[in-house]
């Protein structure tokens, strides 16, 4: 039998399909994480160690206090492509509810085992991984890991990661105002799973950050 050859007319109607534009509809159609507040704990110095692992300082024995979290994921743009080289941080406070920061009230109790404070380049596939803390509550707001990212084309989003199923977080405003539909939640709130595979103790969660 002879393969089946493709007609004139549909590889005419093939060409003509990959010209137009990506309608809404046939685009993978991710939804955005939304944007939040920095709010004003951004570290205003950097730790002299600054790499992915937050619980584990450079030249310290200790580890930080808390429970470990592993936070990782995918950056993406709005079609589902992964956004090679995109510049990804995350700053938190410490297992007290401390941030490592001149406005933090009782800074000098702070763990000062833990890092606060990370960055890393999203792989060629998207990629990117924190050894983070599960997140605590603080005065004012629900538990929340703070992130930003700078994708090589000079986009810049600024968000917040929460814990699903964490009650405090519908009297949170900042939430409320960023998970207004069931989809943005979604890009926002992380479900924490134990992760002995990877350590005993500690969670784990799969967050993709999708730049719009
Ligand atoms: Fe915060």
């Amino acid at each position: 039998m002879k393969p089946s050859i493709p007609s004139r007319r549909a590889l005419i109607v093939a060409a003509g399909a990959s010209l137009l534009p990506l309608r809404p509809s046939l685009a993978a159609g991710l939804v955005a994480t939304p944007a939040q507040t920095e709010g004003p704990f951004y570290p205003t110095s950097f730790p002299a160690d600054m790499d992915n692992d937050l619980v584990q300082v450079r030249g310290q024995a200790a580890q930080a206090m808390g429970t470990v979290l592993h936070l990782e994921g995918r950056v993406l743009d709005l079609n589902g492509r992964p956004v090679e080289g995109a510049l990804v941080e995350i700053w938190q406070c410490d297992a007290q509810g401390l941030y490592d920061h001149p406005r933090q009230p009782g800074r000098e109790r702070r763990d000062s085992a833990f890092q606060g404070y990370g960055r890393m380049l999203a792989a060629a596939d998207g990629r990117y991984s924190f050894r983070a803390l599960k997140p605590v509550a603080y005065p004012g707001r629900a538990p929340h890991i703070h992130f930003k990212v700078a994708t090589a084309s000079g986009g810049l989003l600024t968000s917040q990661f929460y814990i699903a199923g964490e009650p405090g977080n519908e009297r949170d405003g900042v939430f409320r105002a960023a998970a207004r539909d069931p989809r943005q939640r979604e890009r926002v709130e992380m479900k924490l799973a134990p992760a002995p595979g990877l350590e005993a103790g500690a969670l784990a969660t799969t967050m993709d950050i999708v730049v719009g």
